[in-house]
Parts: C-alpha cells; sequence; structure tokens
C-alpha cells in the first residue's frame, strides 16, 4: 500500500496494429487532489498515457494503479475531456453533459443530475444556453461545455488532453481561470496534457517532461507558486524562466 493516488510502474505500450513501441520504462507517481500537466514531443506518447490512465488501452508491460487498485479497464471515477469537444450535436448542452449520467450507474435521481449540470453550466458562463445545441454554441463555449461534462459526476481524477488547444490566447485564458476556480473549490486530482507550457506552468503543481518516442519521463518540475494563482503571474521572472526552461528541455528531448 502507498499513499499516491497514481501509480505508474514501468510501463510500455506496443501498438500491436503497426508493431509500434509508443511509450517504454514509463514511470509517474501522482498524489491526490493534485494538478499535474504532461509536456513533451510531437508523438512522445501523451495521448497513449492518457488512454492508459482512464482504462481505455492496457499497458503491454508494467501496471498502472489508481488508489491502490490495479487499472484493468474504463472506470467509472474518471472524467476526460480532449481537443476537440465530440458534443452529439442532436442533443442539447444540457443534454451533452448529462451523458455520463446515462452510461454511470449513480444513485441519485435524475432531478439532483439536472441540478448538478445547470449548477456546472452556470459556473462557466453557458446558463443561458443550456438549451442551445453544440452548433449553436462557439468553440469556447463548446469546449466550456465538455468541461462541464467531464466534471458533472463529480470525478475522482480529472485527464484533460489539449483541451483548449483550438481556441485563441484570450477564451484559453479565460478557461484556464474557470479550470483554476473549479480545482480549487473541488480538489479532483487533474491530469493535463498540453503544448501550451504557460498552461502547465499556470495550472499545475507539478509538470513531468517526456522524452521522444518511446516516451518515458525526463524530467520533473515541481511549481511553486501560490495558489489561487493570478494570470499576473505569468510575466513574472521566475515563471518565464521556468517555461523557457521546459521548451529547452522539450527541444533536447526532441533531437
Ligand atoms: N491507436 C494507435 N494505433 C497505432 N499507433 C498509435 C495509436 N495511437 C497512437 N499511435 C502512435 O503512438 C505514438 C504516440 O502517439 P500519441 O498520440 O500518444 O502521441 P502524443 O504525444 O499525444 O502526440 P501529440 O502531441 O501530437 O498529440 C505515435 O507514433 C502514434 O502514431
Ligand atoms: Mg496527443
Amino acid at each position: 500500500m502507498t499513499n499516491e493516488f497514481i501509480e505508474i510502474n514501468d510501463v510500455s505500450v506496443n501498438y500491436e496494429i503497426n508493431n509500434l513501441l509508443a511509450v517504454s520504462g514509463l514511470d509517474m507517481k501522482i498524489k491526490s487532489g493534485s494538478f499535474s500537466a504532461v509536456v513533451g514531443p510531437s508523438g512522445c506518447g501523451k495521448s497513449t498515457l492518457m488512454k492508459i490512465l482512464s482504462g481505455l488501452i492496457k499497458p503491454t508491460t508494467g501496471n498502472v494503479k489508481i488508489n491502490n487498485f490495479e487499472v484493468t479497464g474504463p472506470q467509472n471515477f474518471v472524467g476526460m475531456a480532449f481537443q476537440n469537444p465530440v458534443m452529439m450535436p442532436w442533443r442539447k448542452t444540457l443534454e451533452n453533459v448529462l451523458i455520463p449520467f446515462e452510461i454511470l450507474k449513480q444513485n441519485k435521481s435524475k432531478k439532483e443530475n439536472i441540478e448538478e449540470a445547470i449548477k456546472l453550466l452556470k459556473i462557466v458562463g453557458l446558463g443561458d444556453f443550456i438549451d442551445s445545441y453544440p452548433w449553436q454554441l462557439s468553440g469556447g463555449m463548446q469546449q466550456r461545455a465538455s468541461l462541464c461534462r467531464a466534471l458533472v459526476h463529480k470525478p475522482k481524477l480529472l485527464v484533460l488532453d489539449e483541451p483548449f488547444a483550438a481556441l485563441d490566447a484570450f477564451t484559453r485564458e479565460e478557461l484556464w481561470c474557470v479550470l483554476r476556480d473549479l480545482w480549487i473549490d473541488h480538489k479532483f486530482t487533474t491530469l493535463l496534457v498540453t503544448h501550451d507550457l504557460r498552461e502547465a506552468a499556470f495550472l499545475a503543481d507539478k509538470i513531468f517532461v517526456m522524452s521522444a518516442r518511446p516516451g518515458k519521463i525526463t524530467n520533473v518540475h515541481n511549481v511553486n507558486f501560490k495558489h489561487k494563482r493570478d494570470l499576473k503571474i505569468t510575466y513574472s521572472e521566475k515563471f518565464v524562466k521556468l517555461t523557457q526552461n521546459l521548451r529547452k528541455e522539450i527541444s533536447n528531448n526532441r533531437s
């Protein structure tokens, strides 16, 4: 027994279809309630890591433990959001956010689920759009809704794979603050994959840097900025230095 929430032990993933070793010798330890970011060169296996964590694929060797239990398939205590919001176009925003309750068995009533979904939609500024269809929302609004869908069943683990990559800089920073506030209030353990080093440094307490494929962790940075963080810190010398160091490490890992 350990007090780590997530333990990834010497994991490798070899995709059989093309005999491609995506990650190898991957080790990570993550504490409950923490916010971690994963950065690294394109194609190094970050999304593969997220899929292993959420139980969507199984490691070829090694194991992944969450709460001391080995992950052997999709988990109901995980919430996920990806680069493209993947909303169902025939469902209104509220109905899209309610999807996890249809998949997961929960004791709560439909009324309570709807209340929870509306509460979240209001927090992210979509209170007036619950009855809109996804195609009536902007990209940023769809991403907000997708964040609500990932969180509506109160997951213990939130897995985000480049959730804000497709957004303009202003909307992206706005959503950083939305995520920051939700995390401070609920302290779900969060793992965020991003190519945006400012995003990683602003949101995370720990940043894992990955090597080129086959990916493994080459460095871990502890980020010591106090919570709740203001966007102003992104202009501080310490912050800029951290993002420069990350950039250098990733550039070295590419070559
Ligand atoms: N389902 C799959 N089948 C076969 N190969 C795959 C599959 N998924 C990913 N790969 C390969 O595994 C490697 C790692 O891919 P992955 O998507 O995990 O990288 P990534 O770090 O998320 O990249 P990016 O930063 O571009 O999103 C790549 O070479 C990719 O082609
Ligand atoms: Mg990816």
